[in-house]
């Protein structure tokens, strides 16, 4: 069953991934050329401690980390490490926290210094891919809309996406219903209502689309590795459209 959310909920939401939002914008001004991805960690770590808000994925079914940080073939799912990012680099930031009650989601593909045309083409086609689907996110669409969305803007510019991993409702836990593929034709599945809550999350590849789990269990890379990029944000829909709750 969709949980759907009253106004005072989505406006608890609103407040929890306005700090996401907030972190994830500091976190992006800090990955250059030289700092490690543990760096981040302890950067969001120390941005969340000040917070009345706890980390959404650290010891979520195991996961050891505030942050999800996966770079270049990384697509989600990567641990903060020792890794020194280079020139070059794109870097994937997925952040989460549970707050009032309720979990707000977001990530963003940060360039490292000045990449490549390829890499660059990859992180805007991945963020207007999630815009795309946002503008899908309206009562009365149905949910297979925000997919084939997603699906048709990336594969008409040359790109893959990822179909191991999904978007989610999110609410008063991190996963809720629906699931949201992204790709799959358009006009299928539930019809969106005001109130539901989604976290919508293309994850793209440059190349093929499948994706491997690295030996510690959790860095989804691609299989062929070529680049990939992510962006998500939790999005509510409301009777004025959809509300982007990690967009400040
Ligand atoms: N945004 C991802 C998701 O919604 C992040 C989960 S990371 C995990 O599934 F560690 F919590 F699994
Ligand atoms: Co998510």
């Amino acid at each position: 069953m969709i949980e759907l959310k009253t106004p005072e909920e989505i406006k608890k939401m609103r407040a929890g991934n306005l700090i996401v939002a907030e972190i994830l914008s500091r976190i992006q001004e800090e990955a250059k050329p030289g700092v490690t991805t543990a760096d981040l960690e302890r950067l969001a770590e120390k941005l969340l401690a000040k917070k009345r808000a706890v980390s959404a994925f650290k010891n979520y079914q195991g996961y050891p980390s505030t942050l999800c940080t996966s770079v270049n073939e990384g697509v989600i799912h990567g641990i903060p490490s020792k890794r020194v990012l280079k020139e070059g680099d794109i870097l994937s930031v997925d952040f989460g926290v549970f707050y009032r009650g309720y979990y707000g989601d977001a990530a963003i593909s940060i360039p490292i210094g000045s990449v490549s045309d390829e890499a660059q083409r990859l992180l805007d086609t991945a963020e207007e891919a999630l815009y795309q689907a946002i503008d899908k996110a309206r009562v009365g669409n149905r949910l297979s809309d925000i997919s084939a969305a997603i699906q048709s803007y990336v594969e008409q510019r040359g790109f893959s996406v990822v179909r191991d991993f999904v978007g989610h409702g999110i609410g008063r836990k991190l996963h809720e219903e629906p699931q949201i593929p992204n790709f799959g034709p358009p006009g299928m599945g539930v019809r969106l209502k005001a109130g539901m809550v989604l976290a919508i999350e293309p994850m793209i590849n440059a190349g093929k689309s499948e994706v491997t789990i690295l030996s510690d269990g959790w860095s989804a890379v691609t299989k062929d590795r070529s680049l990939s990029a992510h962006f998500e944000h939790s999005v509510a829909i409301t009777e004025n459209g959809p509300f982007i709750l990690s967009k400040p």
